[in-house]
């Protein structure tokens, strides 16, 4: 049996454990770079009306459906219509398919962690890293050479990620919340003053300041940060929704909302302020062009900031403090993109707790193993765009039609100002009935845009793969009979 429901112990610890979600390598790795390339200070303007308008009022409607059902989103859908189960599948299928390359890229991090302390990277960091630690081959030849050294680290993170998991909603995702915010915020904060005492900070940080108003003209920054927001806040992942349903009676959902939503914002503008200062260092003191170091994702963290490392005398404490970070911001996103999946699991095959961490844990290890092969960043990639700019922003597209026009929205109006001193109405209901799925839309098409290329047969390959098995496996879970009647009744 399923046992009784869990539910947070306090508000903080939701509050903790939703921000943990929101902050990872997103926050980290990506928003420098789309804040660079898109007007810089200026940016600022689409990013701020991107939060409020579009990501805050998404994630009020997760929270307000999450915590008027109380059960998992494969329920949720099941009960709004009986046909919609498999769309909560869907959803959580792609989510799953993502945490199983995000806890490979934490991996790479916990390898450099460890190579920091001296600095074992080298002089040529980005050698070291496709060849020395990716033992890379670019292609779909080396998928059957192990590379023994990634398939640790990626045992060693899904072993912590399950050992939280399976652990009841408190001691498991809420500690790690309670006990890891604090201390990334307090490493951020040590990161950022430090890198501002570096020569040549201001050549970086400036350019943050530095708007490019002309940029504001173009619809393509728009979508920038629109889809910045989608990314950073992990929007329609059912990350909230989920840990929505276990906030007790009376909480404030909007203030909650909008407390996480700053944090989470507040964490990436602020954390890109020490990101430019080290770039601004690395410019001055390597002689490159400040826009040639501006790269994002693994690029970024595992060889432009080597590089900085090496050039910095204390380049092996700043080092360690930077991966720690990423660590820390990638296993509080991580369990938050797994709990979804095992609530749905947990509440249709009436299985405890442990026992679906358990079996989600072990899938996803042995679909991890792919990316610990020497074609493991290769195939990444592929999941990558293909989960995150292409599924990803359909299941979002559903969702807002499920919620916004087949469930009675009126009653998620009802929910949110029943429970909160700010209040939310016509407005919100237009935007996530029109103007939201409109601009998913517009990101979606762009990315299609963007990604039509001659594509090798292997990347097809993988991409029917990937299409296939989000289609199928959803079929299986809805078609799979629930472990207690009860499921069936609303
Ligand atoms: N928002 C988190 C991040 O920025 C979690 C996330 C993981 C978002 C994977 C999208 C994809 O990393």
């Amino acid at each position: 049996m399923t046992g009784k429901r869990s539910e947070w112990d306090s508000n903080l610890t939701f509050i903790l454990a939703m921000i943990g979600s929101a902050i990872g390598l997103g926050n980290i790795w990506r928003f420098p770079n789309v804040l660079y390339s898109n007007g810089g200070g200026s940016f600022m303007i689409p990013y701020i009306v991107s939060l409020f308008l579009l990501g805050i009022s998404f994630v009020l409607v997760e929270y307000a459906v999450g915590f008027k059902f109380k059960t998992s989103l494969a329920k949720i859908l099941y009960n709004i219509h009986n046909k919609l189960e498999p769309v909560a599948w869907f959803v959580l299928t792609i989510v799953f398919l993502i945490t199983t390359y995000y806890i490979c890229i934490v991996g790479w991090d916990l390898i450099y962690l460890a190579l920091s302390f001296t600095k074992a990277w080298g002089s040529n960091p980005d050698l070291f890293f496709t060849q020395s630690v990716l033992h890379s081959t670019d292609s779909i030849r080396g998928i059957f050479t192990i590379v023994p050294t990634i398939l640790v680290s990626i045992i060693i993170i899904w072993s912590v990620v399950w050992a939280i998991i399976r652990t009841n909603l408190n001691d498991g995702i809420g500690k790690v919340s309670r006990i890891l915010l604090p201390i990334l915020c307090i490493i951020v904060v040590i990161f950022v003053i430090y890198s501002l005492t570096l020569p040549g900070s201001y050549i970086g940080y400036t350019q943050i300041f530095n708007p490019d108003w002309s940029a504001l003209a173009n619809p393509n920054v728009w979508l920038a940060a629109f889809g910045q927001i989608v990314f950073s806040l992990s929007l329609g992942m059912a990350i909230a929704l989920t840990y929505a349903s276990y906030l007790p009676e009376g909480s404030k959902l909007v203030d909650n909302a909008l407390i996480v939503a700053f944090s989470n914002s507040g964490f990436e503008v602020f954390n890109s302020i020490g990101i430019f200062s080290v770039l601004g260092f690395m410019a001055m003191t390597s002689g490159i062009p400040f826009n040639e170091l501006v790269t994002e994702g693994t690029g970024l963290a595992f060889v432009v900031f080597p590089q900085a490392f090496n050039t910095m005398q204390t380049g092996s404490i700043l080092g360690p403090i930077f991966f720690l970070c990423i660590l820390f911001a990638g296993i509080t996103s991580a369990i938050a993109l797994l709990e979804g999946i095992c609530y749905s699991i947990s509440e249709k095959f009436d299985f405890s707790r442990e026992k679906s961490a358990t079996i989600v844990s072990i899938i996803g290890l042995l679909i991890s193993t792919i990316f610990a092969t020497a074609s493991g960043s290769f195939i990444l990639g592929i999941f990558d765009a293909f989960l995150n700019n292409f599924a990803l922003l359909f299941a979002v597209l559903l969702e807002c039609i499920i919620f916004g026009w087949i469930y009675d929205f009126d009653e998620l109006i009802n929910t949110l100002n029943e429970n909160s001193r700010i209040k939310v109405g016509k407005l919100w209901k237009t935007v996530i009935r029109f103007i939201l799925p409109i601009c998913i839309a517009g990101l979606w098409i762009q990315g299609i845009f963007s990604s039509i290329s001659q594509e090798d047969s292997a990347t097809l390959a993988i991409r029917t793969i990937l299409l296939a098995a989000i289609i199928v496996l959803p079929i299986i879970l809805t078609k799979l009979p629930a472990g207690n009647e009860d499921y069936y009744e609303n």
